[in-house]
């Protein structure tokens, strides 16, 4: 049976658009069942609208803090009962109701522990791993916890650094991998295939 998925994002929403359409593909067993924006104008909102999914805007800035922001967000998603929440872009942190520990996912355009944590989103990532010289980066999947990027890995996959390589042409390398790795986690997990152990996350198969 399909899994209900919720899709958190912040911005552009070209994550968001790969998971519709595998899911329209059948390669997903899923369904996009609602969409939230940390930002009112975040294209990812237009996106979820042509495709018929309700799409909701909390913003950030509307709250003093984490907590507030948080229960803002799980409230407005309770009535969609999601089974899973798919992280994609979303830009803040997101305090994790015990209700929901285990069934949030994030895609992160590096290879956690590295080039991860506060401030490191989008651009930033691919400039700090130019900017260092490491010769090999690439894309994360993990379960979220209360810490920026620091929950149990799901999947990792590596990107070669090129000589001649520019922000531009790594982010394009890394979002074509985010594009097969976090579609194939979600699956997992709606096999219910994947479980945690501590700090592990162990694929059954
Ligand atoms: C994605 O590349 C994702 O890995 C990154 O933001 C981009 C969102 O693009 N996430 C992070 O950096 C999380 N720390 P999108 O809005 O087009 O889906």
């Amino acid at each position: 049976m399909a899994i209900k998925l919720a899709v958190f994002l912040s911005g552009n929403g070209t994550t968001l658009q790969n998971i519709i359409d595998r899911c329209a593909a059948g390669e997903l067993d899923a369904s996009v069942v609602c969409v939230v924006s940390s930002r009112e104008k975040a294209y990812g909102l237009e996106r979820a609208r042509a495709a018929g999914i309700p799409a909701i805007a909390v913003p950030r800035k509307g709250f003093n803090d984490a907590e507030a922001f948080g229960r803002a967000i799980w409230s407005a998603i309770q009535e969609y009962a999601p089974d899973l929440v798919a992280l994609a872009g979303f830009m803040s942190l997101l305090p994790v109701p015990e209700a929901y520990a285990g069934r949030i996912m994030n895609v992160h355009p590096a290879l956690i522990p590295a080039f991860s944590g506060k401030g490191m989103y989008g651009e930033n990532v691919y400039q700090a791993v130019l900017d260092y010289g490491v010769k090999v980066t690439g894309v994360t999947v993990h379960f979220v916890n209360d810490e920026y990027d620091r929950g149990p890995v799901i999947a990792q996959t590596s990107v070669p650094i090129l000589e001649d390589d520019t922000v531009e042409k790594l982010a394009a390398r890394v979002q074509e991998e985010e594009r097969k790795l976090y579609p194939k986690a979600i699956q997992l997990f709606a096999e219910g295939r994947l479980k945690i152990e501590g700090r592990h996350v162990r694929v059954l198969p």
